[in-house]
C-alpha cells in the first residue's frame, strides 16, 4: 500500500492566512465497512456539491490509501479519469452535484500509529482527530466540511458481537458465514474528525438520563467484561456532567443514545466523537484497589470534558485547526469548573495552576512557544498542547471574570445560538462575548495572537505624609519564536490590600493593567498595607513583587483568597530555596513556622493544607533561575524537606497516625484526609527518623486503597532500603496482569528522587513488560522520567540518550507519541553549557535518522533553531 511519509518530501507548512473555504461540500456520506483485523474493505458514497462558482476538480485527502475502484454517478472511472498525488485523489467533475464512490482496503492490525482504524486488545476502533479519517477513506479531511453520516458495518459475530458508530442505531441483522451487520445514522452534520466506529466483544454498563426537556437518553459504557465493576465512577461522572451542562450553560443532550468505549491503546486522553466517545481506559476504569484519588478525579474530569464537547466542539465546531483552542480552551474551562463544583474550588484552582505552570509556562518560554491561535504548523498533531488547552482555558476564564457570571452566560448563549451547526473561529467566540456581554475586547484579543507568558512587576510604595499607597504595575511579554516584539496586553488582576493590624483587607478589586506601565493610588493608609495580587490567579502571568518574607508569611496566615494564600506560602518557600541555591543567607525558620501554623490551623481544609505545605517542584524552582542547576536545586529542596521533616517530626507522626482507621470513601473530606496523610508520611520519611521506611512499608501493606498504597511506594522509592525493594516486588507481583496498574509501577520508579533513577529507567526499558506499542506504558516510563528534572538531567547525559533512543525507536511505530517526548530535550537553552551541548547533540542525532516522521521533524528542528 502507498506510503506517503517518505523522508524525501520536505515538510509542508500550513498557514492560517491561507485559509480558503472548501471547493466542494459533502452534505451526505454513506460508509459501508466489511470489518476484519487484517483487511477491512471500505466503500464510501459521497454526495458532493460544488461550493461557489469555480471549475476546480474534487480533491479528496487520503493517507496510505489506494483506490480499488472509483465511481461517479454509478459509472466506474477509467484510470485516466483520476489521479493520486501525495495521497490526494483528484477527480474532475462537470456538474454542481455528483455521487462519488470509492473502494479501499485498509489493515487495522498493522496500524501502530493508532490513527484511523486500528486494533486494540481484540477490538477494532477509530481515532480520526485531527487527520485520521483520511487513513480510512478518501474525503475532504478538514473540519469545515460537515456531513450527515450513515454507517453500515459487517463483521464476524463471534469476534465482534458489538458494533457501534455515531448517532442512533437503526437496524441490525445476521448474515451467512457467522457474520452480522448493523447500521447507525447520525442526524447531526459533523466534520469527519468526529467520525467513529467500534467493533468488539464488549460488555455494557447501561444506564439512563432524563434531560431537562424530559427526553430519555440511553447511556452505555462499553468495556471488557472483566472491567465492568470499574465503570461506576465514570457513569456517575457522565450523569453529573449532563445535569451540570443543563444547569450552568443551558445545554441539553441531543441524541437518544450516548456511548463511551474504553480502549487500552490510545494516543491521548479521550475523544469526543459524536454520540460515541472513545477513551483511553485510564480515564474510565477506577476502583479503590487500583485507582488513586488523582485517577478518580481524572476520570471525572475527562468524562466531563468529552461530554461537554458535544456543544463546545461538536454542535459548534472549528473552521480550521488554527481554531483548535476554540473548542479545547473553552471545554477545558468548562470541565475545570465542573470539577470545582463537584469538589473544592480552592484546591481545584491550585491544581490547575500547578499544571499550567509546569506544562504551559515551560512551553511558553521555550523554542516551541506558540500563540493560543497559532499562525502555522507542519503537523497539527503537535499542536494539542498546554498552550491550546490550558492557556486557552485561562483566556476564557479571564473573559468570564471581566464579564461577570450573568453577562458571560449571555455571551455563551449568543455564541451557541449564532453558530450552532457551524464551523466557527476564535474570533467568533470573542465577538459573541463582546455582543452578548457588552464589553470591548479589542486589546484582549492580543492574548490569542501573542505567545509568551507576560511578566508583571507590582511594586507597592507607601507615603506616610499623604497616608496613601501607590501600586506601580509594569508589564512585558518576552520575545518568542517569530515574535521578537510584543504589545502590552489587557491583564485582569484581582487585588486586595491587607491591613496588618486587623488582618483584613478592604475589598477585592479588579484592576485592569493595559499599559506597559501604570499606577494606582489608594488613600487612607496611615500604615503600609500588604499587597495580595493576582488573587485566584486571575491572569496567567508571572508576578514579581517587592513583598518581604514577613509580608508573605502574613498572607500565608491571613489571606482569605485560598489561591493567594497558597501562593504566598509557595513564594515564601521559593525565596528561601532560590536564596539557598544562590548561596545567600536565608531564614528557613520562617518556612517551618508557616508550615506549622498551616498544619495546625483547624479552620483549614485538609486538602488545602496538603497543597499549601508541599514544597515547590524542582522544575518550578528551575524556572526561577537564569540557568537551571538540577543538582543544586535537588540538594536545596531535599535539605529543606529534611529540615521540615525533622523539626516537625512529632506533628507528622501524629497526623499520620490519626487518620489511619478511616474506612475508604470518595468524599472530598476522605480524599483530603488521604492527601494530608500522604504528605505527613513524606515529611516523616524525610525527617531521618529511624523508622521512616518501616512506617511507609506499614502504610503500603495495610492500605485498603491505591492512593495510600502508591504514595507509600513513592516515598519508599525515593530512598534506599530493604523495604523499597520488597514493596516494589510485592506491587509488581500483585498487578503484573493489570496494565493500568502496572503503569504505576514503572512510573513510580521513573519519578523517584533516587541517585540511580537513570540506570533504573534504562533497565526498565528492557523489562519484559515494557512495550513501545502502548502509549500509556511509554508515558509511564519515559514521559515520567523526562519530567524528573534531577534524574533526566543527570550530568552524564545518559538521561538525554535514553529519551532520544526512545524517540527514534518509537517514531517508527507511533510518531505522534514519539513527538511528545521531544520538548524536554528542546529546553537545552535553560541549562549549563555542558548539558546544553549534550541535549543538542541528541536532537541532532534524532534529526539524522532516516525516514523521520513529520511529527518528530517539526519538534526537533524547531527545538534546534
Ligand atoms: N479532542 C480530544 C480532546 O481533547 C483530544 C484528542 C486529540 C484525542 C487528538 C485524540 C486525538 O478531548
Ligand atoms: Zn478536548
Amino acid at each position: 500500500m502507498a506510503d506517503n511519509s517518505s523522508s524525501l518530501t520536505i515538510p509542508h507548512i500550513v498557514r492560517r492566512q491561507d485559509y480558503r473555504p472548501p471547493d466542494w461540500l459533502v452534505p451526505d456520506i454513506a460508509l459501508d465497512f466489511a470489518l476484519d483485523a487484517a483487511a477491512t474493505r471500505v466503500h464510501a458514497t459521497l454526495s458532493v456539491t460544488r461550493n461557489g462558482d469555480h471549475d476546480r476538480p474534487l480533491r479528496l485527502d487520503g493517507d496510505g490509501l489506494l483506490p480499488l475502484e472509483i465511481r461517479v454517478d454509478g459509472a466506474v472511472l477509467a484510470a485516466d479519469q483520476w489521479s493520486l498525488d501525495g495521497g490526494t485523489l483528484t477527480i474532475a467533475l462537470s456538474n454542481s452535484a455528483h455521487m462519488v464512490e470509492t473502494f479501499v482496503e485498509i489493515a487495522p492490525q498493522g496500524n501502530s500509529k493508532l490513527m484511523g482504524l486500528y486494533a486494540s486488545g481484540g477490538l477494532l476502533c477509530t481515532q480520526c482527530e485531527a487527520e485520521g479519517f483520511r487513513r480510512i477513506t478518501f474525503f475532504p479531511d478538514r473540519p469545515d466540511v460537515l456531513s450527515r453520516y450513515s454507517v453500515r458495518m459487517t463483521a464476524d459475530k463471534a469476534l465482534y458481537p458489538v458494533l457501534l458508530a455515531n448517532g442512533d442505531p437503526v437496524e441490525q441483522g445476521d448474515l451467512p458465514d457467522g457474520r452480522h451487520w448493523a447500521r447507525w445514522n447520525d442526524p447531526f452534520p459533523k466534520p469527519c474528525y468526529l467520525f467513529a466506529l467500534v467493533a468488539g466483544d464488549l460488555a455494557c454498563n447501561a444506564d439512563r438520563f432524563v434531560t431537562m426537556s424530559g427526553r430519555e437518553v440511553q447511556l452505555g459504557i462499553w468495556v471488557r467484561e472483566a472491567d465492568l465493576p470499574r465503570t461506576a465512577h465514570a457513569m456517575q461522572a457522565l450523569k453529573n456532567s449532563m445535569a451540570w451542562d443543563e444547569r450552568v450553560y443551558g445545554r441539553e443532550y441531543d441524541l437518544d443514545v450516548f456511548n463511551i468505549v474504553a480502549v487500552a491503546d490510545f494516543n491521548f486522553g479521550a475523544m469526543e466523537n459524536k454520540g460515541l466517545n472513545i477513551f483511553n481506559s485510564r480515564y474510565i476504569l477506577a476502583d479503590p484497589e487500583t485507582a488513586t484519588d488523582i485517577d478518580y478525579d481524572g476520570v471525572e474530569g475527562v468524562v466531563a470534558h468529552e461530554y461537554f464537547h458535544n456543544w463546545s466542539g461538536n454542535r459548534v465546531t472549528c473552521r480550521d485547526w488554527f481554531q483548535l483552542s476554540l473548542k479545547e480552551g473553552f471545554t477545558v474551562f468548562r470541565d475545570q469548573n465542573f470539577s470545582a463544583d463537584m469538589g473544592s474550588h480552592a484546591v481545584k484552582r491550585i491544581e490547575d495552576v500547578r499544571i499550567l505552570r509546569a506544562a504551559q509556562f515551560q512551553e511558553d518560554s521555550g523554542p516551541l512557544a506558540h500563540p493560543v491561535r497559532p499562525e502555522s504548523y507542519m503537523e497539527i498533531s503537535n499542536f494539542y498542547t498546554a498552550t491550546i488547552y490550558n492557556k486557552g482555558a485561562e483566556l476564557i476564564r479571564m473573559m468570564a471574570l471581566m464579564l461577570g457570571p450573568e453577562r458571560f452566560r449571555a455571551g455563551t448563549d449568543l455564541y451557541f445560538d449564532r453558530h450552532d451547526g457551524e464551523a466557527a473561529t476564535c474570533e467568533d467566540f470573542v465577538r459573541a462575548m463582546e455582543d452578548g456581554g457588552e464589553i470591548d475586547l479589542a486589546q484582549f484579543r492580543l492574548w490569542y495572537e501573542q505567545a509568551g507568558t507576560p511578566h508583571v512587576r507590582a511594586l507597592l510604595s507607601h507615603d506616610p505624609a499623604t497616608q496613601s499607597v501607590t501600586l506601580l504595575l509594569e508589564q512585558s511579554v518576552p520575545p518568542t519564536p517569530g515574535q521578537p516584539e510584543k504589545r502590552p496586553m489587557a491583564i485582569p488582576l484581582r487585588t486586595a490590600l491587607f491591613d496588618p493590624e486587623t488582618g483584613q483587607h478592604r475589598g477585592d478589586e479588579l484592576l485592569m493593567l493595559t499599559e506597559a506601565r501604570q499606577s494606582v493610588t489608594f488613600a487612607g493608609w496611615p500604615t503600609a498595607p500588604i499587597l495580595s495580587i493576582n488573587r485566584g490567579f486571575s491572569a496567567p502571568v508571572i508576578v514579581e513583587t517587592n513583598r518581604s518574607q514577613a509580608d508573605l508569611a502574613f498572607l500565608s496566615a491571613h489571606d482569605d483568597d485560598p489561591f493567594a494564600r497558597y501562593e504566598a506560602m509557595q513564594q515564601l518557600m521559593v525565596n528561601v530555596l532560590v536564596g539557598r541555591i544562590g548561596g545567600q543567607p536565608v531564614d528557613e525558620d520562617a518556612v517551618v513556622a508557616a508550615i506549622r501554623d498551616t498544619v495546625t490551623n483547624p479552620l483549614l481544609d485538609p486538602a488545602f493544607i496538603a497543597e499549601a505545605i508541599r514544597l515547590p517542584s524542582e522544575a518550578y524552582l528551575g524556572d526561577q533561575m537564569a540557568v537551571v542547576d538540577p543538582d543544586a536545586i535537588h540538594a536545596a529542596r531535599d535539605a529543606l524537606q529534611r529540615r521540615i521533616g525533622a523539626e516537625l517530626e512529632p506533628l507528622w507522626r501524629d497526623m499520620h497516625g490519626k487518620t489511619k482507621a478511616n474506612a475508604f470513601a470518595l468524599s472530598p473530606a476522605a480524599k483530603g484526609a488521604r492527601k494530608l496523610r500522604n504528605t505527613a508520611l513524606l515529611y516523616l520519611a524525610a525527617s531521618g527518623a529511624a523508622d521512616g521506611a518501616t512506617v511507609a512499608f506499614g502504610q503500603f501493606s495495610e492500605a485498603d486503597n491505591m492512593t495510600e498504597r502508591q504514595a507509600a511506594l513513592a516515598t519508599l522509592a525515593n530512598g534506599a532500603s530493604a523495604e523499597r525493594e520488597a514493596a516494589l516486588d510485592i506491587f509488581y507481583n500483585r498487578y503484573r496482569d493489570d496494565a493500568l496498574t502496572l503503569d504505576k509501577w514503572f512510573q513510580t520508579q521513573a519519578f523517584a528522587f533516587h541517585p540511580d533513577t537513570v540506570d533504573l529507567v534504562e533497565e526498565l526499558g528492557r523489562h519484559k513488560d515494557f512495550t513501545l506499542a502502548n502509549p500509556n506504558r511509554v508515558r509511564a516510563l519515559y514521559g515520567a522520567f523526562a519530567g524528573n528534572q534531577w534524574a533526566f538531567h543527570h550530568k552524564s547525559g545518559k538521561g538525554y540518550r535514553l529519551v532520544a533512543d526512545c524517540i527514534v525507536a518509537l517514531d517508527k511505530l507511533n510518531p505522534q507519541t514519539a513527538a511528545r517526548l521531544v520538548p524536554p530535550l528542546g529546553r537545552w537553552r535553560r541549562f549549563d553549557e555542558a548539558r546544553a551541548a549534550m541535549m543538542r547533540a541528541e536532537l541532532q542525532r534524532i534529526l539524522l535518522e532516516p525516514g523521520l516522521s513529520k511529527d518528530v521533524t517539526e519538534q526537533v528542528s524547531k527545538s534546534l533553531e
